[in-house]
């Protein structure tokens, strides 16, 4: 069985169990503004963990498109990729857990084939301070599965310490076994549910001496150790806990979140610990041995060229048909990197001609049948693959001569970037300016510049880094300048001082409902190069003292430091999360939301045309200058960032 073959087993054995099929979600997330892309199976689910009726039902079944920005770098080992399918079946407050191990140990087993000796489980410990029990019913529950194949399950705990002692399931923290979007319950912000959960994995077997060739081999060996030997295939989350003001409470019904990665899977299956054997990455494989010339496992250094370069374009052509497009900003930066990334691969393994656009063809075969969007968007994909290839490659090779004339390299030296011994650069040559000319004159991303001098175990200094930053801020207020006119809020001017006075507004706003109450909303405002002015609704003049603190609350956010952080989103999605406005008939049915937020508080949440300070640190201190009446009803202040 391949695994394209998997998926549908899946699709079918949890159809067969009273599911409902239904499509995967786009990877740009549909109602979800804190994150850019859809990074697993439970994002666009979460209103229907938290009790919403889902149209199709209470029990579901899925393979959804993932896509993880932290692991970009990651790529070109055997088992990372950024982007990758979960499988997933869905219990919104239907079976527990007693169904869900059953189902699952039978789908693995019988189903997929997998010998049950070699798999192995992790359960949540228990933590008192949170008040979340140890998961006993999930071991006893595995227990009676392993027996039902006569084979005794014993628990083991702290195993990272004491190793395995012939133990099948195994107790670990939270940090291990505990699932929520922010990861461990600390991180959680109010109102996110999350819950304990139990995740399997598979074997390669302790005789292939993996552990002890590996950097771990000091230490016991576990489940959860990195050495390679062990592999997580699936995680069967109980999703049955909120995060309160008060703590974790109980949900009024638990649900069932199962994640597990289709490529994963397929690995297990095929008893390789390599993803990039399986089926769904050999023809791409195959395609690129037939461009580059050379054999996906002829050298350790061409293997992971060949594993860049596959995920890479993999990812571009589904992100593409879900309508991302390669640019500076956000979801279309992370796109060209991974584009240019694989341009700049695909020279390493001596590809001379263009090539992402017969990558992504075979992509686009392999996976049309279940993710029809591919298909009927590949004159798109091809498009827009085709206008970044072009663009970067034409200046890849001078970008990179740029980089060896200042920084003293031979041509030949940057053909063998992984010559470990090879100091050849002046890191202190990789100045700021350096940087940000090859990112503005020949389209290298920062984080490739820092990835070339990374493998000449050139460290770039901070400083350099922290200038690029600075250039490339003024350069961003520059364009914005001369793109006004599109920002549908009409303002006048985009200056860096304006940027940071439009902030001050908005933390103002917040400070005076803190302080006033909710009841006072935005009237007007007019931000000049030097000075704020805002219009509010509150019928008396402000007292010394609730100026003062008005003033403090501002000041305080500022010294915090916090990220403004901007979505995109439909102007009802907007009004749904809470997002304040004032000129409604202005805004378009897109619109920007600006959210200032400490950790899981929302201090601010606006919509706006920008621009806006990228974080609140940058804005200096904040003093009221006048408070007046402005009409009936109406304050107004005039304050200034000093
Ligand atoms: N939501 C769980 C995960 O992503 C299944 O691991």
């Amino acid at each position: 069985m391949n695994a394209q073959e998997l998926r549908t087993k899946y699709l079918e054995f949890f159809k067969s169990k009273g599911h409902t099929i239904i499509p995967s979600a786009s990877l740009v997330p549909e109602n979800d503004p804190t994150t850019l892309f859809t990074g697993s199976g439970m994002q666009p689910m979460v209103v229907y963990l938290l009790g919403e009726k889902h149209p199709l039902g209470d029990k579901l079944v899925d393979s959804q498109k993932c896509f993880r920005t932290q692991d970009i770098e990651e790529v070109g080992d055997n088992r990372h990729t950024t982007m990758f399918e979960m499988l997933g079946n869905w219990s919104l407050g239907d079976y527990f857990k007693k169904e869900q191990i059953a189902w699952m140990f039978e789908f693995l087993t019988k189903e997929a084939g997998l010998d049950p000796k070699n798999l192995y489980i992790t359960v949540f410990r228990g933590n008192e301070n949170l008040g979340i029990p140890r998961d006993v019913q999930a071991v006893s529950l595995w227990q009676e599965q392993f027996k039902s194949v006569d084979i005794e399950a014993k628990d083991v705990d702290f195993s990272q310490e004491n190793g395995m002692a012939d133990g099948r399931i195994f107790y670990y923290e939270e940090k291990k076994n505990w699932w929520s979007r922010a990861g461990v319950p600390d991180n959680m912000p109010v109102g996110e549910p999350g819950g304990p959960d139990s995740e399997m994995f598979w074997d390669f077997g302790a005789e292939l001496g993996l552990h002890e060739k590996s950097q771990f081999r000091d230490l016991p060996c576990h489940v959860n150790c990195d050495c390679g030997r062990f592999m997580e295939i699936g995680n069967n989350v109980f999703m049955q806990y909120v995060k309160t003001q008060k703590g974790y409470e109980l949900l009024p019904k638990g649900n069932i979140d199962f994640g597990g990665g289709l490529e994963r899977m397929a690995a297990a299956m095929n008893n390789t610990s390599d993803i990039f054997l399986t089926d769904l990455f050999s023809s791409i494989i195959a395609k690129i041995e037939e461009i580059s010339g050379k054999k996906y496992g002829e050298s350790e250094e061409v293997k992971r060229s060949f594993r860049v370069i596959a995920d890479h374009l993999k990812a571009s052509t589904f992100l593409i048909a879900d309508g991302v497009i390669p640019s500076n900003t956000e979801r279309g930066y992370f796109l060209r990197r991974l584009i240019r990334r694989a341009v700049r691969y695909g020279k390493l393994i001596g590809i001379e001609k263009d090539f992402v656009v017969s990558v992504a063809e075979i992509v686009i075969q392999n996976y049309s049948e279940h993710y029809g969007e591919l298909a009927k968007n590949r004159e798109m994909i091809f498009a827009e693959l085709k206008k970044e290839e072009e663009k970067f490659g034409k200046t890849l090779e001078s970008g990179l001569k740029i980089l060896e004339k200042t920084v003293a390299v031979t041509w030949d030296d940057l053909d063998k970037p992984w010559d470990e011994n090879k100091q050849t650069w002046d890191a202190e040559k990789i100045t700021g300016k350096l940087i940000f000319e090859l990112f503005s004159t020949y389209g290298f991303p920062k984080e490739m510049i820092i990835e070339e001098a990374n493998y000449r175990n050139i460290l770039i200094p901070k400083k350099s880094l922290e200038e690029f930053e600075e250039e490339f801020k003024k350069h961003q207020q520059l364009s914005r300048t001369a793109s006004a006119g599109m920002f549908k809020g009409g303002l006048q001017d985009s200056g860096e001082e304006t940027a940071k006075l439009h902030t001050a507004t908005h933390l103002l706003l917040a400070a005076l409902r803190n302080v006033l109450g909710e009841h006072v909303f935005q009237k007007g405002s007019n931000i000049t190069a030097e000075r704020l002015r805002l219009d509010f609704s509150y019928s008396e003049k402000l007292t010394p003292a609730q100026l003062s603190e008005v003033e403090e609350f501002v000041n305080e956010v500022i010294r915090a430091d916090l990220e403004v952080q901007k979505a995109e989103m439909s102007l009802e999605e907007a009004k749904k999360i809470g997002a304040m406005g004032v000129f409604e008939a202005k805004y378009g049915e897109f619109v920007s939301v600006y959210s200032i937020l400490d950790g899981e508080k929302v201090i601010s949440r606006e919509i706006c045309g920008g621009p806006h300070a990228s974080c609140t640190g940058a804005l200096g201190r904040f003093r009221i200058q006048k408070e007046e009446a402005s009409s009936a009803g109406v304050r107004r202040i005039k304050a200034v960032l000093e």
